[in-house]
């Protein structure tokens, strides 16, 4: 059984200040805010540089992932909808957060972070 994605190749970029606008406009930009337990989750697409949001060219989902636990998905439509969700979750001290968004035309971009 192959490891690759179901969807295509994960794309990742870990140097932003060397990233190209393709690619700065496709990776999500994730954060946190913890509250004892709880941590403020979110995402946003097009915070570097901004993605269309047109129906032709769009994001069209985002998961979330605390460790290797999906632990939530969003599921987007274009024009009136952003892709800037937040969840409220309760995740231990250390937990990696990944968030992988779908562009329609682009495919999958992920972004990770420690809370
Ligand atoms: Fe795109």
């Amino acid at each position: 059984m192959s490891d690759a994605p179901i969807l295509g190749e994960l794309n990742h970029v870990t140097d932003l200040d060397g990233a190209s606008d393709f690619e700065r406009k496709h990776t999500p930009y994730l954060s946190a805010e913890r509250d004892g337990e709880k941590v403020r989750v979110s995402v946003k697409v097009g915070h570097y540089v901004s993605h269309p949001n047109q129906p032709d060219h769009f994001i069209q989902w985002i998961d979330l992932y605390a460790g290797d636990a999906a632990i939530a998905r969003f599921d987007l439509t274009p024009v009136a909808v952003d892709p800037d969700v937040s969840i409220v979750v309760a995740l231990d001290a250390g937990t990696t957060l990944r968030a992988v968004e779908h562009c329609n035309l682009h495919g999958l971009w992920v972004a990770e972070i420690e809370v």
